[in-house]
């Protein structure tokens, strides 16, 4: 078990190659346009960056941006915010906001737990934690993102009847967040057989790492939990 805080520090890698040179260029000119509010500012209300939105949904580590491009894509209505430190994988999803021209996302740029922190209560509908880093080593537990803390936050931020989204190719990892889930009153797991865990659900696209997770042979896991 984990404590109910989170060590306020971030493991894993914050950049790999350089970034390309458009990339570059776009974390100049577009991300100050698309950045969502500073958690180190005070109390957000997600409301306020997309006045229009019918819901806002958080991605907590979007990597390359697939998904977050093909739900804010499928669901113009929606207000999407990604939040992700490594900054190869902030290039590629500017490159792929400046390609298809979208408006409904915002990008925060950093460790996703200070802005849920920051975050009113139940400014969200849903929530997508998908591949989180998986921390195999037991004395590395305490660096996962799935934890009490995390399922203290889901529950205050999101509103009744919204869903979180879990996925992990490593089962350990999904047992420990069906393991945190079953301590936290406010969701229901919704799964009802197998093939609610093992499949994908349609309006989840398929993200980088699970197609490398498939290629090396690794099963998924589909996690989804309703507020009660
Ligand atoms: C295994 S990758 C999965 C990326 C993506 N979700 C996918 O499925 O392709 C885990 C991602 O979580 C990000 N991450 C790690 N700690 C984070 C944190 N505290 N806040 C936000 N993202 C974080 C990493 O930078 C990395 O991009």
């Amino acid at each position: 078990m984990v404590e109910n805080k989170y060590i306020p520090r971030l493991y894993g890698r914050r950049q790999d190659k350089p970034l390309k040179p458009r990339q570059a260029r776009l974390m100049e000119s577009l991300l100050p346009t698309m950045a969502a509010p500073d958690p180190a500012k005070g109390a957000i209300d997600p409301k306020k960056n997309f006045p229009q939105a019918d819901e806002i949904w958080l991605e907590v580590g979007f990597g390359g941006g697939e998904h977050l491009v093909w739900q804010a894509v499928h669901n113009p209505s929606i207000g999407l915010i990604g939040a992700e430190p490594f900054v190869n994988g902030v290039g590629k999803l500017l490159g792929l906001i400046d390609q298809q021209q979208l408006k409904n996302i915002r990008i925060h740029f950093g460790d996703a737990r200070p802005l849920l922190e920051a975050l009113v209560d139940r400014s969200l509908t849903r929530l997508f934690v998908l591949h989180p880093d998986p921390w195999p080593k037991k004395r590395h537990h305490k660096r996962r993102m799935i934890s009490p803390w995390f399922f203290e936050a889901a529950a205050r931020l999101m509103k009744p009847g919204g869903e979180l989204r879990v996925a992990s190719d490593i089962p350990d990892y999904a047992a420990w967040t069906l393991m945190h889930a079953q301590h936290t009153p406010e969701f229901d797991w919704t799964a009802e057989r197998a093939d609610d865990w093992r499949l994908r659900p349609e309006d989840w696209p398929q993200t980088r790492y699970e197609a490398k997770a498939l290629k090396e042979g690794r099963s998924p896991t589909y996690l989804v939990f309703r507020r009660k």
